[in-house]
């Protein structure tokens, strides 16, 4: 069983990304152990503060620190990532060297009343996980437009194609996390190779060796 922590990027209380956000929580079934991690009482990050860190900062870095993986759930504001979510992210990516972030697998989900579903969100969160070095899940993408919609009178999901989309989505992330944290695989290639005049050896010149498969090396 995993532990998957979910942030919304919304600190509001009607906020439809936390619905979104707790709906996939109900829906969850292949052992991601998803949770809700809060971001709104964190304190602004100030480095100066890291001789004698907020306890809302070391209760959100141990809590993110004891996960293995990750689920964004965000509003977009300004065409970029809410500031208490990018408040979040500078908190839990130091002091250097001990971010909460490092390796981890990431699905990315932008939620927007507007028609682009969040796109500039998505994509400015995910240029921070490159240097985060976090592992969004490329595909599918997750842009949910005109989301006001989405809700019945009784805060449940109206239209089927919403909760298929979501479900479809879920699938793939609970397979991305899956297999970015199995261990790692031994190579199969078993001695160093090197490209020879004839083809490719391996250093002591006889064929590479490959489990499995019989190497014919081109005259
Ligand atoms: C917004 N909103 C917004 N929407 C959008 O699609 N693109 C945008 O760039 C912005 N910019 C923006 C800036 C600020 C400061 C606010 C307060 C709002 C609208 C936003 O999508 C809407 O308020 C959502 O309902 C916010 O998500 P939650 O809180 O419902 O999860």
């Amino acid at each position: 069983m995993f532990r998957t922590a979910v942030v919304v990027g919304s600190i509001r209380a009607n906020s439809l990304n936390r619905k979104i956000a707790e709906i996939l929580i109900g829906m969850e079934s292949e052992g991601l152990g998803l949770h809700l991690v809060e971001i709104g009482r964190l304190p602004l990050y100030n480095e100066d503060l890291e001789g004698d860190p907020p306890s809302e900062w070391q209760k959100f870095r141990a809590s993110m620190t004891a996960s293995n993986a990750l689920l964004f759930v965000t509003p977009e504001h300004n065409r970029s990532v809410p500031a208490a979510l990018k408040n979040a992210i500078d908190v839990g990516s130091r002091p250097f060297g001990a971010s909460v972030w490092e390796g981890k697998p990431a699905g990315v989900i932008t939620v927007s009343p507007g028609a682009i579903g969040g796109f500039g969100a998505n994509h400015h969160l995910r240029q921070m996980f490159v240097f985060l070095n976090v592992l969004a899940m490329q595909q599918p993408e997750a842009y949910l437009g005109g989301a006001s919609e989405f809700f019945d009178q009784n805060g449940a999901l109206a239209a089927e194609e919403t909760r298929k989309f979501l479900n479809h989505f879920m699938k793939a992330y609970a397979e991305w996390v899956n297999r970015s944290l199995a261990p790692p695989q031994q190579s199969i290639v078993t001695r160093p190779i090197r490209a020879g005049r004839h083809g490719t050896f391996d250093e002591s010149q006889s064929a590479p060796r490959i489990e499995g498969m019989t190497p014919t090396l081109k005259p």
